[in-house]
């Protein structure tokens, strides 16, 4: 079922023919009414906060028992593969179920929170859903504008929240069990030791800047090469530079992913160039020691070349350890069900970041075909995810 409906989900898409899902728009709204329906059926309560994640809560066998959440995304990057997130979302609801087909309930209420916004593809900044479940929502995004103009206000009044009501959406339960997250390893390790799924010991920290590299326009066919300042030209210097760099440093990942040359036309020399800059590592120290290198480089390069160099922090997460004792519970699942337990870092960044400022944080990584993800062509093997299925719910019944 939870192939069948991560299919389903991927229908609902911004751009047909691929899965392309951003925060608050109306493919988001689409596929988070498809899952309140599935949620309903599956004996839960189901609510949209004003930021736009939706949330099903299944109650415990008493009143007044703590409560555990679960869950991942249901927005995506652009021309996605369909597992990133909503995996993890149908998984948990998918145990859920199962409880509800045989008339069960657990001594701790379940949370299956979709989050509106992990990857942060409109307003450039990531965890928008899960800041607001974790009471950290910075106030000042809502000015942020996406490519259209349209800002995250707007945006969020247009989905049918309200912004001035955000704050008021933090999780309010201080005596949560925890939150647990399935995900797709986005990775080749898993199927590299032949591990159907993995438990993660820490996410990755990441900083996302936006630097602008500024020289002057000019006619392609009488400035001489000599007396050009082009700032495509000391773009890709840079760009060569920390793709050397970070392939030299055991650990770092350097990412541009996103460049705009301006005014991007054949015969004018780029007077402007902005791009993107995602620099992570598993040890803040040398994610920060990265960045002073990576930083120090851009502003020789746009020096010599006589041009201006911004370098702007868009967003920048710490390094986030996942909770030992939930840990070692998904690891109990795992091995009584027969299978090895295999422990690795996540490069990838997850809402557990922004949960963990609320509660212990777990992680269980599912194999993935090649380790392709952020990518039409990425796969899993049902069989994979009834292993997580199975850990996730016998995780439960070790928790009651
Ligand atoms: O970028 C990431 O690490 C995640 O896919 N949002
Ligand atoms: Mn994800
Ligand atoms: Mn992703």
């Amino acid at each position: 079922m939870v192939m069948e409906r991560c299919d389903v989900l991927a229908g609902f898409s911004e751009e047909p023919g691929h899965v392309t899902r951003r925060f608050a728009t109306p493919a988001l709204r689409l596929a988070s009414d498809a899952l309140a329906e599935w949620m309903r059926a599956a004996g839960m309560d189901v609510r949209r906060d004003n930021i736009g994640n939706l949330i099903g809560r299944y109650e415990a066998n008493r009143p007044g028992a703590r409560t555990l959440l679960l869950g991942s995304h249901l927005d995506s990057v652009r021309d996605a593969g369909r597992y990133d997130g909503p995996l993890g979302v149908l998984a948990a609801l998918a145990c859920v179920e199962r409880l509800h087909e045989h008339g069960r309930r657990l001594p701790f209420a379940i949370e299956v929170l979709a989050f509106a916004d992990e990857e942060g593809v409109r307003y450039r900044t990531a965890y928008l859903g899960s800041q607001v479940v974790a009471g950290c929502f910075d106030l000042a995004q809502l000015a942020l504008a996406d490519a259209d103009g349209v800002t995250m206000d707007e945006a969020i009044r247009a989905f049918g929240g309200d912004p001035s009501n955000l704050a008021g959406d933090a999780c309010s339960d201080d005596d949560l069990l925890g939150y647990c997250e399935v995900h797709i390893e986005q990775g080749p390790v898993l199927e590299a030791r032949g591990y159907p799924v993995g438990v993660v010991t820490a996410i990755a920290g990441q900083s996302r800047f936006a630097i602008t590299f500024t020289g002057v326009a000019g006619h392609a066919g009488t400035v001489p090469m000599e007396l050009r300042h082009d700032a495509l030209v000391a773009a890709a210097e840079f760009i060569g530079w920390a793709n050397t760099y970070a392939r030299r440093e055991p650990g770092l990942v350097a990412t541009i992913g996103q460049i705009d040359a301006y005014p991007n036309v054949s015969n004018v020399i780029p007077g402007r160039v902005t791009m993107s800059l995602d620099v992570r590592h598993q040890d803040d120290e040398q994610r920060f020691r990265a960045i002073e290198r990576l930083h120090a480089c851009a502003a020789k390069i746009a020096a010599v070349s006589g041009i201006e160099v911004e370098w702007d922090l868009v967003q920048e997460h710490h390094s986030v350890p996942c909770s030992a004792e939930l840990t070692q519970r998904l690891m109990q699942a795992i091995a009584s069900l027969g299978h090895s337990v295999w422990e690795l870092p996540s490069g990838a960044g997850h809402d557990g970041v922004m949960l963990s400022r609320l509660t212990p944080i777990a992680m269980l990584f599912v194999r993935c075909k090649s380790g392709i993800s952020h990518n039409p062509a990425e796969a899993v093997a049902e069989e994979d995810v009834a292993v997580a299925i199975e850990v996730l719910g016998h995780f439960l019944e070790l928790l009651g």
